[in-house]
């Protein structure tokens, strides 16, 4: 007797081509039946093109077709809206109010730690300006899609990621656009865009408190805040206005994170305060939050995220602020993604 667990087992090897996860986590397997050896699956063909669907088929059939008493696959398309098949447990999203503080790094280093951590992460760059995820992890890959929706595309550790860098023609076109259609195109990163089953979906947002913030904090079902800071004067005024809009908001403020708090000097084994003073507890009382994580400028951070290769930091700091996350927002059913 073939069991349904035994169809969805195979149907994890079926990969997606572009995104490189499976139909199973990319939610697309929508019925499987069986009956006297005959298994009808059927599969959403969101964001799916004509050729991709016809590829799938055959793999499909391939990896299933083997399972002992198998007669016959049928492989079936019903049609199927992104939104209505995004399984996303856990949004975040990276906010400062202020530019140049370290949001992206920060973002992009909680999906890594994330990943490391067993856990399925997408990021979704809502600075539609000024998007810098792609370069981070060296992503040129354009993404694919049909008029049904678009798919991410999947960095080299296994996260999604979705970018209005990664659909302009050269990486180097400015993005001269006014508010409505920077919130269109947020809307549309969220509504048309197949994730699939996450655990986390971590949101960029652009610095300031205007037009993306607000829509991020409207549109998504944010789960809650992380705000990044710099231990500077004027930072700490701009990021006190991002709690505020944070609260008015209604989302919770999940920790503080402080960015280039000192540089370490290893010939004098000295921590030196390039910045100022940390201003780590000052940031963390105002936003009735923890302090999740203190972290240096660090010059080889620097030259990875140059290269397009985030993924190869590993830090202790961040690993943490994931663990200390990961019990606030706890996936639905733990493994459930796996
Ligand atoms: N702790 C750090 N150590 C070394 N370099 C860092 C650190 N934090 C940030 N940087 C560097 O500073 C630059 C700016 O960081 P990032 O892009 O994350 O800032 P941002 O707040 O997202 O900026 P924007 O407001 O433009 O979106 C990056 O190129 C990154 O390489
Ligand atoms: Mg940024």
């Amino acid at each position: 007797m073939i069991t349904k667990k035994q169809v969805i087992e195979g149907l994890e090897m079926v990969l997606v081509p572009g995104v490189m996860r499976s139909v199973v986590k990319m939610n697309l397997v929508r019925n499987v039946n069986i009956a006297d050896g005959k298994i009808d699956i059927a599969l959403a063909s969101a964001a799916l093109a004509p050729g991709t669907q016809d590829w799938l088929k055959e793999k499909i059939k391939d990896a299933t077709g083997k399972l002992a008493g198998v007669s016959e696959v049928s492989v079936s398309f019903v049609d199927g809206k992104p939104k209505d098949l995004n399984e996303i447990d856990n949004v975040i999203a990276v906010m400062s109010g202020k530019g140049g503080v370290g949001k992206s790094l920060v973002a992009s280093l909680a999906a890594v730690a994330f990943t490391r951590c067993g856990y399925e992460v997408g990021i979704l760059d809502a600075d539609i300006t000024g998007p810098s995820i792609p370069k981070m992890f060296g992503i040129v890959d354009r993404p694919g899609g049909s008029d049904t929706g678009m798919l991410p595309v999947t960095s080299r550790l296994g996260i999604e990621i979705m970018s209005i860098n990664l659909l302009l023609p050269s990486e180097d076109d400015a993005v001269i656009w006014r508010g409505p259609l920077i919130g269109r195109a947020i809307t549309q990163f969220w509504e048309e865009v197949l994730w699939g089953k996450l655990d986390y979906l971590v949101v960029d947002l652009p610095p300031g408190t205007a037009d993306a913030p607000l829509i991020v904090m409207q549109s998504l079902p944010i789960s809650g805040v992380l705000i990044v800071f710099t231990p500077q004067d004027l930072t700490a005024m701009v990021v006190r206005k991002a709690i505020n809009m944070a609260r008015q908001m209604g989302k919770p403020i999940l920790g503080v994170v402080e960015n280039m708090s000192y540089l370490y000097i290893p010939e004098i084994d000295k921590k030196v305060e390039l910045f100022g003073k940390s201003r780590g507890n000052e940031m963390a009382k105002a936003a009735h939050a923890p302090l999740l994580g203190q972290l240096p400028i660090d010059p080889e951070l620097a030259k990875l995220c140059d290269e397009g290769n985030i993924e190869r930091y590993d830090s202790e700091i961040m690993n943490q602020l994931v663990e200390s996350l990961s019990q606030v927002l706890i996936p639905h059913e733990v493994g459930k993604h796996d």
